[in-house]
């Protein structure tokens, strides 16, 4: 089932805005994707039908429990987890990060280590660089000039006082994806915990965490056509073990035990709607096959777009490409370059003229962006395919890219 790019464009009213008289081309996905009109609807209707707290003896209050439950189960569905007990929810990725680092922090003894990487996001590195303060050895795993892993040096890291390891699977600076079979094979060698960042490998390949193997997954809906959510998986057995933060009043297990306070619920039933949309564009009986037939599909359209704007870039003069080529089966449809004689900025102001929303900088993959040499030059300007985007906008942006390099 092709993806029918007019089919999925008319659920989306922001396509639909004007800027100057002209659309708009949302090539930002990486940054946070456009919201489908039932997502919306499902949180406006949470308001309108059910709105209140947990845990009361009345109707909506029922209805709010019922709602998050079942956000959790479906959540677990789309992720391949065991049950909605493995799912937490929060306010986004990083938040919740740092819960589990304090947690974590509190188990671990001095002189232990955590393994992070160069490529990742500081969402992903922040909080657990954080633990040297409780004298944990944070050691990092090098970036090649390639924009992929060094997988030598991660073996050469990696040993016997390694508790955790926690890396992306996509990099939402360069593209790339990691070798996380590999990183399990080590992990399960040395009895670490693997944590997966998956806020930029969700919108665009179906996840499978038993299959993956890791112990602790995270990701973000506003990265996948949802509201602005964190999500965390956590195995079945493992957040149990973690001291988080909780209150007396609050329950005390999983998946509830890293949650504090109130969610924010209206948003939550937005999330179950976003996957639903994920979902609509593949077949099946149940939610979970639909997913994964939906991602075939969804990864054909955005690599395709992906690949001609690649192709595209390499014929313009004074380009280059920052990341893997496209010989990598698998790489996110998220491309970064740098043209010569134009800053980023510049090359985003020009694109923002053209009516082309795209980012420029480091996108808080700051320590890819310096280890790669381009902190100084102002990083790269990205830009990412998501499923509403066209050949025609491709074609578009390509021009608007010609134009300024022959200025
Ligand atoms: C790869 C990656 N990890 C983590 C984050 C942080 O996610 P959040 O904004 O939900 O904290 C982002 C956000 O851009 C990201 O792209």
């Amino acid at each position: 089932m092709a993806i029918d790019p007019t089919k999925i464009r008319s659920q989306f009213p922001s396509l639909l805005r004007k800027h100057d008289a002209k659309p708009l081309i949302y090539l930002d996905g990486p940054g946070g994707t456009q919201v489908p009109s039932s997502v919306m609807e499902a949180i406006s209707n949470y308001y309108k039908n059910s709105n209140t707290n947990t845990h009361g003896l009345f109707v909506t209050s029922r209805e709010t429990d019922d709602m998050i439950l079942s956000l959790r189960k479906s959540v677990a569905t789309f992720l391949g987890a065991e049950g909605p007990h493995t799912i937490s929810v929060g306010q986004n990725m990083t938040t919740l990060n740092y819960a589990l680092a304090r947690g974590i922090a509190r188990i671990l003894q001095n002189g232990d280590e955590v393994l992070i990487t160069q490529l990742d996001h500081e969402g992903n590195r922040g909080p657990w660089l954080s633990l040297r303060e409780h004298g944990v050895v944070v050691k990092e795993v090098s970036l090649k000039k390639d924009g992929t892993l060094d997988y030598d040096d991660f073996e050469q890291k990696i040993n016997n006082r390694t508790q955790l390891v926690a890396m992306g699977v996509a990099s939402n600076a360069l593209g790339t994806v990691n070798d996380i079979a590999k990183a399990r094979e080590l992990t399960y060698r040395y009895s670490a915990w693997l944590l997966l960042d998956a806020v930029h490998y969700a919108p665009h390949f179906s996840i499978d965490v038993q299959s993956m193997g890791c112990d602790f997954l995270l990701c973000s809906a506003y990265k996948f056509y949802g509201p602005h959510i964190g999500l965390l998986y956590a195995k079945p057995g493992i957040l149990d073990q973690i001291p988080t933060d909780r209150l007396r009043t609050a329950e005390q297990m999983a998946p509830y035990s890293i949650e504090t306070g109130t969610l924010n619920h209206a948003a939550l039933a937005g999330v179950t709607e976003a996957i639903e949309f994920i979902a609509h564009n593949g077949e099946g009986d149940d939610l979970r096959p639909r997913l994964r037939h939906a991602y075939k599909s969804i990864g054909q359209h955005e690599r395709s777009l992906a690949e001609k704007f690649y192709n595209g870039l390499l014929s313009i003069p004074g380009v280059e490409v920052i990341g893997p080529d496209f010989s990598h089966i698998l790489r996110a449809p998220t491309i970064s370059f740098t043209m010569e004689g134009k800053s980023p900025i510049r090359v985003c102001e020009f694109l923002s003229e053209k009516n082309v929303c795209t980012w420029d900088g480091h996108f808080y993959a700051v320590r890819a962006i310096e280890v790669l040499g381009l902190l100084e030059r102002g990083g790269v300007t990205r830009v990412g395919f998501s499923i509403y985007n066209t050949p025609e906008e491709v074609d578009q942006t390509l021009g608007h890219i010609q134009e300024l390099s022959e200025n």
